[in-house]
């Protein structure tokens, strides 16, 4: 299929309460693993490419990167009958608009380290230039906190008393929302803070959205879920049985040269977590 917008499905996730699955990918193998495992499980999916995994495959430029995947995304869509949706994932001001005129159908703007003023400011500008093309548009309000990297390590909750403000004065389609999980933990530790969930869900009916979601205790995930969160973005979990795949067959082939046999693995490896992450979000299924 031709990459398709991510709207109508959080509108139907959120009446239906289950959540889309939006996937990281730093690599095509990582790309294919997420479309193999929506084409399994018949769901609808978010391949996400952060800014940083932009330029890793523009080999240092973000540009080339975004351009390479945006040509990657479209001819990986085509491969199966599975809806998807090409998503830029924290993108700065300039990205947003450089996503969004290489065809992309979703972006998100991460002006949380702005005030609020601006990023309402910043926010609405970007909003406009994505339905302009049809495009999804999500931003954030509050931080989640990013673990190991200093001066982001302390993030800050969604104040519940913003969040209609924002929503109202941006026009955004889904709202990212810091209620506790914490970016790139390896260990499924956090419990989400559900009163701080309960009334951003009361003051605004935007698709809500979690981010952070790899160091987020499963029960908690499906109990955001039930509470209206829409959208789960995972990548650290991934990166992990992605890499876990590698490691474990270089050690027991130390002599082995041939990318291929590590790479085939690691794909697979990564579409069975893909896989099972969409059953757990009630998403599998859903695009039957
Ligand atoms: O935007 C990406 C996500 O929020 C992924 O977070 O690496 O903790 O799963 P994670
Ligand atoms: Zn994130």
């Amino acid at each position: 299929m031709t990459l398709t917008t991510s709207l109508p499905w959080l509108k139907r996730a959120q009446a239906e309460k289950f959540a889309i699955g939006a996937f990281n990918a730093n690599t095509l193998e990582q790309m294919q693993a997420i479309v193999l495992a929506a084409q399994a499980e018949r769901a609808p999916v978010i391949i996400q490419i952060s800014g940083n995994a932009a330029s890793h495959l523009g080999v240092g430029s973000r540009l080339a990167g975004l351009r390479v995947v945006a040509e990657m995304g479209r001819v990986v869509a085509e491969t199966t009958s599975a809806p998807v949706v090409l998503h830029l994932d924290h993108g700065s001001y300039a990205e947003v608009l450089q996503a969004l005129a290489l065809g992309f159908t979703s972006v998100m703007f991460d002006g949380s380290d702005l005030p609020f003023e601006e990023n309402i400011a910043r926010t609405r500008e970007l909003c406009s230039a994505a339905h302009e093309i049809n495009a999804c548009f999500e931003a954030e309000l509050g931080e989640v906190p990013r673990a190991g990297i200093p001066g982001a390590e302390e993030g800050e909750l969604t104040d519940p008393a913003q969040v209609a403000e924002f929503a109202g004065r941006t026009g955004v389609d889904a709202l990212a929302v810091a209620i506790g999980s914490v970016h790139a933990l390896k260990r499924k530790e956090v419990a989400l803070d559900f009163a701080r969930l309960d009334a951003i869900r009361a003051a605004v009916s935007v698709p809500l959205v979690l981010h952070g979601s790899s160091g987020v205790l499963d029960d908690s995930i499906c109990a955001g879920i039930r509470r209206g969160l829409c959208k789960i973005n995972v990548a650290t979990q991934l990166n992990g049985a992605f890499t876990r795949a590698i490691r474990e067959y270089l050690a027991e082939h130390p002599d082995d040269v041939d990318p291929r046999k590590y790479l085939a693995l690691a794909r697979l490896s990564m579409a069975e977590q893909v896989r099972e992450r969409m059953r757990l979000f009630g998403v599998a299924g859903k695009a039957a």
